[in-house]
């Protein structure tokens, strides 16, 4: 069995890290991959959305199975792109067609979707420049805050949550107008949900499905959860929150009805599904989907998933996922970003990272950075999640930082406060 893994950040270091533990697998590429995937497979300069050196790539080494790390490929439709080629009609792409992307690439997709198929979310209206009018009454009627979201895809910036009505008002004329581009050119407009977030991770081959292990993420720059958002600051799995009771709910009234949706529509759905949730008075509702796995939350999820995740691809492959067992390591698992200072505004690249060899106990996956000569330098944002195991969180997350510290780089940041809250 021979992959080749899309993309280059932490969560991609953290799929090929699991998938080259695998006895199934023969030989694993990544395209492009970072210096932390060069340590497990084979780096391939080729960027994620190029699509035809990706075929190139996928005919030269005899690839069975894609799996794509991140939304961007997705949405351009890659999945499309190989089951329309008949030269590559017999590889299979873990990873939703243009059609199932949607769930993540439009929230006017998905909330209709939701809708559909009694799945509980916040209540909303989708309002563009010829209902704009009858969007400001339905502002009108909510209470503070104000949730507006960009229907297409934002890098992250997209959702605006305001206390001020007439600011509101505002910002939703401006985003109409084109503050986000073509994406916010549908806002869709939410009542505010007060809860408790976690994050639930699914595989499925489009019919069968398996739940992997939880996570909950920290999204903002700043201690207590403060500052502007960014991609993930931090993760933790389990959360104990999530007892089995909500599990329960949350397969019965989401996962289950999300993927019987999908099938019922004719959307083949093969890859992953992140429900972002949000747990209110002990009640689950879907905050968001997106059409891949979170990160950092997979540099846990893949810490605490014990079964062989080549096998799991290979169900997604064969269409039989229900034959195929996954187990969860009952250990707690966290991740602490270091991030270069300034993200996720403006933030230099090129800083040489040191003391990479001097952790212990802790798994280092690489996101942002290069190797240049000899050295690895920083080379984005989010630059290295430190990941542990623990018998409590606390103790996870004692290692993580111990080794946060050794790890260095010019105005090196990290979050000191991740889990501190559950
Ligand atoms: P999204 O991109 O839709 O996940 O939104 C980003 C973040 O905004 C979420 O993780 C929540 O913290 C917050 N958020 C989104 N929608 C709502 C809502 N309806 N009520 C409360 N908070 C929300
Ligand atoms: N950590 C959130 C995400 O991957 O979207």
């Amino acid at each position: 069995m021979n992959i080749l893994l899309l993309g280059s950040g932490g969560r991609e270091h953290a799929l090929a890290w699991k998938i080259a533990q695998s006895p199934r697998l023969t030989k694993l590429f990544i395209a492009p991959g970072n210096p932390g995937t060069a340590s497990v497979g084979i780096n391939l300069p080729i960027a994620a959305d190029d699509f035809n050196s990706i075929k190139n790539a996928v005919i030269e080494n005899n690839i069975h199975i894609v799996l794509v790390g991140p939304e961007d490929p997705l949405v351009k439709g890659v999945t499309n792109f190989f089951a329309d080629d008949a030269e590559l009609k017999h590889v299979t792409v873990v990873g939703p067609d243009k059609v199932g992307a949607q769930l993540e690439g439009s929230k006017d997709f998905s909330k209709q979707f939701m809708m559909r198929h009694n799945i509980p979310t916040a209540g909303y209206m989708s309002v563009n420049a010829q209902n704009f009018e009858e969007g400001i009454e339905f502002l009108k009627k909510l209470e503070a805050p104000y949730v507006l979201k960009a229907d297409g895809l934002a890098a992250g910036k997209g959702v605006l949550i305001i206390n001020d009505i007439e600011e509101a008002k505002a910002e939703l004329k401006s985003m109409i107008d084109g503050k986000f581009g073509a994406a916010s050119q549908t806002v869709v407009i939410e009542e505010f949900l007060s809860g408790i977030e976690c994050s639930v991770f699914v595989i499925t081959d489009g019919k069968n499905y398996k739940i992997l292990p939880e996570a909950k993420d920290y999204k903002r720059i700043g201690e207590g959860d403060k500052g502007l958002n960014t991609g993930g600051m931090g993760a933790v799995s389990p959360v104990p929150f999530a007892t089995s009771d909500f599990m329960k709910k949350v397969e019965d009234r989401i996962i289950r009805p999300t993927i019987e949706g999908l099938f019922s529509e004719g959307i083949t759905y093969k890859g992953f599904i992140f429900f972002g949730l949000i747990k209110v008075n002990g009640e689950p509702f879907t905050i968001e989907y997106n059409a891949r796995m979170g990160d950092p939350e997979t540099e846990v999820v893949m810490l605490r998933l014990k079964s062989d995740f080549v096998d799991l691809l290979e169900g997604v492959a064969q269409g039989n996922l229900n034959e195929k067992q996954v187990e969860f390591d009952e250990r707690s698992a966290v991740t602490v970003m270091l991030v270069s200072g300034g993200y996720p505004e403006d933030y230099d690249k090129g800083k040489v990272i040191s003391g990479l060899d001097k952790t212990e106990n802790s798994i280092v996956f690489h996101a942002g950075t290069k190797q240049q000569d000899n050295q690895i330098v920083t080379n984005g944002g989010r630059v290295i999640a430190v990941s542990s195991y623990g018998n409590s969180k606390d103790e996870a997350l004692a290692t993580s930082f111990k080794n946060a510290q050794l790890i260095d780089f010019e105005k090196k940041y990290f979050r000191n406060d991740i889990g501190f809250d559950l």
